[in-house]
């Protein structure tokens, strides 16, 4: 497991998320960091129903409440807050978490 330095946290606002990608090749990891209202977390952007990403465009994951991601392949609806799928084909899977800490002022993952 490393730490990837990911952005500044005042680069993702409250209720938005963004996408990046971690490595390359085999070792690629397509990941989404979501501010809630008390937290920032990090998931896989990987759909639990065909394991596809979660956005159709850049950084577009969220309802418009920021409340929930929307799996843009068949509307899966997960809660921000832990990955939680609420409705939709995967029902009752989760999105994987991902750890995640703050270190000056730096969004890091461990991955
Ligand atoms: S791939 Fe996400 S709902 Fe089907």
């Amino acid at each position: 497991m490393t730490w990837h330095t990911l952005c500044r946290t005042d680069e993702i606002a409250a209720g938005c998320a963004r996408g990046f990608v971690i490595g390359e090749g085999k070792g690629r990891l397509e990941v989404v960091v979501v501010r809630t209202k008390d937290a920032l977390r990090a998931y896989v952007n990987s759909c639990p129903h065909q394991s596809t990403p979660l956005e159709t465009f850049p950084d577009k994951f969220l309802n418009e409440e920021g409340t929930l991601f929307v799996c843009s392949t068949h509307g899966a609806r997960f809660r921000v807050e832990d990955g939680y799928c609420v409705s939709g084909p995967c029902e009752g899977k989760s999105l994987v978490s991902i750890a995640l800490d703050v270190m000056d002022g730096s969004i890091r993952i461990q991955v």
